[in-house]
């Protein structure tokens, strides 16, 4: 941001918290963010949070089933005098704060638990066997009522219109994609997402400019052979035998075809096939995945594993059929934060943290549905730390022992608040300075 657009900025952001009279410190723009992080730190914001947190952390449910969670949500929404459509993607809840007209801005969280066992003995733990909170998506549903409830106490001075997704199934089915299909991003300008993070320190963010998360897709195969008696091999055809050959021949499509700096991964996770110890089975089931950074290698790399399974297979007389269950599982597009969006992202972030508490990260292979948000308007995905040295390290993502740090959740709700005020703010000015009437403002 140029200095003269940033003291512009900091001239209506003061108007903004302190419409008289008018100023032009150069501070003001900066206040925004501080204030945001002081409210949602106050027990009628935190105390908040961390109630909803729990009772969704108590209930998880698996994608696309988040049927209590969305009720929790609306029933919130209408307590705060929030308007909002419902379905949208079956459990999908879209709210909207502010004007109620253009210029539009999205925050979103995501709903859905994962089929874990919770293996944390505490007060609020999973009441449902084989369900759990294991990502922190409870947090980041609470987050994002938590920037409501701020958002609407300041609803008079947003500068255009808010929209909060609240969307179904993260977890691989893709439901930021059913959202999206659902129409929830037209006429939207930018969208930002938070995850929370166990590997960076509480008070600080994370988050990179361009790619940060990969490209993703599930494929399973069928290698069908004859199956026969184990001490007689050449009356059947070996699957087990011819499986294995696929599993070793694809795992040479990223050590040797792929460019060693284009960063890519062919994983074989399941394989299924035989009962006895004397029995050459009929059929092998496979299962993997395969993530790039790039489009072009992913369609490569989606490409080349159809035709490895079937002509290895081959090799061993074997045939092969290797679905790609879109339906179910659909591909993930690379995460790609927009670079503008960084910029502005850094300038709100520093002012709330300081700029030594912004982390610049290395992309991941890991995926994000909101890459599907992301893809088709400019959209921005970040970390919010939850890592508190003096209570030791927490358990990873996904695993049974995953403990959120609730310290976070104030941080990830002024973020959001911040952000898509001083982006409405911005937007307007932008506005005004292309209309070119700022100068009467001034
Ligand atoms: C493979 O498919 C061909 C053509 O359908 C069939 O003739 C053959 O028996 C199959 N082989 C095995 C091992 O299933
Ligand atoms: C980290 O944990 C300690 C001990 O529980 C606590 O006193 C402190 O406030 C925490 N730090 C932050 C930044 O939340
Ligand atoms: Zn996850
Ligand atoms: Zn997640």
């Amino acid at each position: 941001m140029g200095l003269f657009k940033r003291w512009i900025l900091c001239f209506l952001a003061f108007k903004f918290f302190v419409p008289k009279p008018v100023s032009s410190s150069p501070e003001a723009l900066a206040q925004i963010p501080v204030d945001f992080l002081d409210l949602s730190k106050k027990p009628e914001i935190a105390d908040y949070m961390i109630g909803i947190r729990r009772k969704i952390h108590e209930n998880p449910e698996l994608g696309f089933e988040e049927f209590q969670t969305s009720k929790l949500i609306r029933d919130e929404l209408d307590h705060l005098g929030i308007h909002y459509k419902h379905p949208v993607a079956i459990t999908g809840v879209v709210g909207y704060v502010g004007t109620g007209g253009p210029p539009f801005v999205a925050i979103r969280a995501d709903m859905d638990a994962l089929p874990l066992e919770e293996a944390v003995e505490w007060e609020h733990k999973s009441k449902v066997p084989g369900k759990m909170h294991a990502c922190g998506h409870d947090a980041h549903v609470a987050m994002l009522l938590g920037a409501a409830k701020m958002l609407q106490e300041h609803r008079h001075e947003l500068q255009g219109t808010v929209v909060l997704i609240f969307q179904p199934a993260e977890e691989g089915q893709g439901g930021a994609k059913r959202m999206l299909d659902a129409g929830v991003l037209k006429d939207v300008d930018a969208i930002f997402g938070i995850h929370v993070s166990t590997l960076y320190p509480i008070g600080t963010v994370a988050s990179r400019a361009g790619p940060i998360m990969a490209a993703s897709g599930f494929f399973d195969a069928v290698i069908s052979g004859k199956g026969g008696h184990a001490a007689i091999p050449q009356h059947s055809i070996d699957p087990i035998l011819a499986a294995s050959n696929v599993i070793v021949s694809l795992q040479h499509l990223v050590s040797r075809e792929a460019d060693p700096l284009d960063s890519q991964v062919v994983t074989i996770a399941k394989f299924q096939g035989g009962g006895a110890f004397n029995v050459i089975p009929d059929s092998v089931t496979i299962g993997g995945t395969f993530r790039a950074f790039s489009k072009e290698s992913f369609i490569k790399l989606k490409q080349r594993i159809e035709e490895v399974i079937t002509k290895q297979a081959s090799v061993q007389r074997c045939n092969a059929t290797v679905i790609f269950n879109t339906d179910e599982r659909p591909f993930y597009p690379v995460t790609v934060n927009n670079e503008e969006l960084h910029d502005f992202f850094v300038n709100v972030a520093s002012d709330m943290l300081g700029a030594q508490n912004i982390k610049e990260m290395q992309p991941v292979m890991g995926t994000e549905d909101f890459s599907f948000f992301a893809e088709a308007i400019p959209g921005y995905f970040f970390y919010v730390g939850m890592k508190n040295e003096s209570q030791g390290p927490l358990a990873l993502g996904h695993s049974p022992h995953y403990k959120l740090n609730e310290e976070a959740l104030p941080y990830g709700a002024a973020l959001h608040a911040s952000l898509a005020t001083s982006y409405l703010l911005k937007n307007q000015l932008e506005a005004k300075l292309l209309k070119g009437n700022l100068h009467d403002e001034l």
